[in-house]
């Protein structure tokens, strides 16, 4: 049976990462890996904040090592909130936005995010700890990308430098996130919604977390995840992978990207060539993630850096 792996769902043995880390950073970092176009036009950079807020990596990692003591799905959670803050209005922190209304109309109550995203709280607590060593100064859409990439590592993935320097938007927009790549999609309407923020089959495959049904059922069990062992990560195999982030459910991903009449001629290959080549996945995963990253980030002096991330600093009325 083909057991193809995904970048933000999959556990993976440390020794593995340990040993393709540094050349997995490397094709990170030249922006392009096996014939991928490179990611155009980023102006974040991987040391934005060595001078401005040098623990801001570390204190991320230690708000989430705390929290995900009581909440072994955070980190998955995490990961979750990035993407969706991506795919809407770019990565600029529009998800974290609360009501406000008539001005802000809060993107948590679309159906893709309402009462299924989650970890907000937790994306408050590294706020506050980031205001406190260092305010005003790290963005809310970069904690987003801080997190998904501890997370990603603190699974047992791939680590990567996230690129930075993102600024928080100041609006949300309900239309696009109304949009987000659904459970219901057929394949063609995930490639197209995946395309019209420059990612690709390799993208949706490396990242997509259709295949995953159990996990991807709202309201799976929440001690689903309970026996996970925090303190001393196992070497993770594909197994225990299959079991815990998936609810205990048999992979539902030979079907999916594999059964699509346009599979065959798109996405099936790729799920073969990682199911059989977890290198070559590994430094797919790095590279969509940091792509993801990339969509349309807000910089220079757009947008602003918000002091709390539910709310834009100056409402202007
Ligand atoms: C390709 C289109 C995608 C679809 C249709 C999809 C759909 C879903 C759904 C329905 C859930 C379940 C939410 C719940 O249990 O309430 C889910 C969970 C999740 N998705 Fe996706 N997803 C997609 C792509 C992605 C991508 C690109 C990423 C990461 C980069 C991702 C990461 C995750 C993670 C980590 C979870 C678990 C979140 C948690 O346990 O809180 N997904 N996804
Ligand atoms: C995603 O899963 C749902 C439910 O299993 C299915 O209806 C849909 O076609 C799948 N999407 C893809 C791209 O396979
Ligand atoms: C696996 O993928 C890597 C990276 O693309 C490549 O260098 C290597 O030759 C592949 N291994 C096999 C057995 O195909």
């Amino acid at each position: 049976m083909v057991r193809p792996m995904t970048c933000c769902t999959s556990i993976y043995g440390r020794f593995v990462v340990v040993f393709l880390f540094s050349w997995v950073r490397l094709l990170a970092l030249a922006g392009a890996a096996h014939g991928r176009p490179p990611v155009a036009g980023s102006a974040l950079s991987s040391t934005f904040y060595d001078a401005s807020c040098p623990r801001a990596h570390d204190i991320v990692r230690r708000v989430i090592q705390n929290a995900r003591v009581t909440d072994p799905r955070l980190p998955a959670s995490l990961i979750r909130l990035h993407f969706h803050d991506c795919f809407i209005n770019g990565c600029d922190g529009s998800l974290l936005l609360d009501d406000d209304l008539p001005t802000i109309q809060s993107e948590k109550h679309v159906p893709a995010n309402d009462n299924s995203a989650r970890g907000f709280p937790v994306v408050d607590d590294i706020k506050s700890a980031l205001e406190y060593a260092c305010p005003g100064i790290v963005s809310c859409a970069d904690i987003l990308a801080l997190a998904a990439e501890i997370s990603v590592e603190l699974a047992g993935g791939p680590h990567w430098r996230v690129l930075l320097g993102r600024r928080d938007g100041t609006t949300t927009n309900i239309e696009s996130a109304n949009n987000l790549p659904s459970f219901f999609d057929p394949l063609n309407v995930l490639q197209e919604k995946f395309r019209n923020v420059n990612l690709e089959d390799t993208d949706l495959v490396a990242l997509q977390c259709n295949f995953t049904r159990q996990n991807c059922t709202p309201g799976q069990p929440e001690g689903a995840l309970e026996n996970l062992d925090l303190a001393t990560p196992k070497l993770f195999d594909n197994e225990y992978y299959g079991n815990i982030l998936h609810g205990r459910a048999q992979l539902d991903s030979d079907q999916v990207m594999l059964s699509d009449p346009a599979a065959a001629a798109s996405t099936a290959p790729i799920v073969h060539r990682f199911a059989s080549n977890q290198t070559d996945f590994f430094s797919n995963c790095v590279v969509s993630m940091i792509k993801m990253g990339n969509i349309s980030p807000l910089t220079g002096k757009n947008g602003e850096i918000r002091k709390n991330c539910r709310r834009v600093n100056n409402k202007g009325y």
